[in-house]
């Protein structure tokens, strides 16, 4: 681990500094993205909300999450570089429901250039297949979509997913975006590691040198 890491425990995630690119930010005043927030209280079973605190903000480190505390069909939300990063722990049903949205997405293989990493670029879109972690941001214009674990028809999500609430792009559990909607790429996956089997370290990939 780092000394410039942020260690995260149970109780809350604690988040580093501000983003080296402000127009990223702008979800967190976005009357879309207060929606999305809420909407992950209400609508998903959820681990912990970022809390900021100014040091570590000024920080700029990455940050630690443990795993452990993450049951399946949970998702965690930290903060990192003024972004949030889900991490959803998938269940083995969730996993399999992921096959039969890639006839439905409009980038299956995260072929786009950006926002996939290489170590990401297989059906899960994560190192592992039970964990998966993005930024939680659209690519459309930056609000922030709204989970949807259970299966959603009136949405299109027959297999879970999430839902901006802006212009109504939709993604699955991948993150990847289904056709025809107004995202134009995949949810962007943030370099990250694992530090052991219930640990990662979110803005550090040494394969990358991020
Ligand atoms: S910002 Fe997500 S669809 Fe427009």
């Amino acid at each position: 681990m780092s000394q410039d890491s942020v260690v995260l425990d149970d109780d809350g995630a604690v988040a580093p500094e501000l983003p080296p690119d402000p127009s990223r930010r702008f979800w967190v005043g976005t009357a879309c993205a207060v929606g999305g927030v809420a909407g992950v209280a209400t609508a998903v079973p959820f681990v912990s909300t970022f809390a900021p605190s100014a040091k570590a903000r000024a920080a700029g480190a990455p940050v630690e999450v443990d795993l452990s505390g993450i049951a399946p069909g949970e998702m965690r939300t930290v903060e990192w570089r003024g972004k949030p990063v889900w991490i959803l722990h998938r269940t083995p049903e969730q996993i399999e429901g992921l096959k039969k949205t890639d006839a439905l997405v409009a980038d299956p293989n995260s072929d786009r250039p950006g926002y996939t990493p290489e170590y990401a670029k297989n059906e899960y879109r994560s190192r592992k297949p039970e964990f998966f972690v993005c930024v939680g941001i659209c690519t459309h214009l930056g609000c922030s979509p709204t989970p949807h674990f259970e299966a959603a028809p009136n949405l299109g999500l027959n297999e879970g997913g999430f839902v901006c609430p802006c212009h109504g792009s939709t993604f699955d559990l991948a993150g990847r975006v289904y056709r025809n909607k107004p995202a134009p790429d995949n949810l962007e996956v943030p370099p990250y590691q694992y530090l052991s089997d219930t640990r990662i370290i979110v803005g550090v990939d040494e394969d990358n040198k991020a």
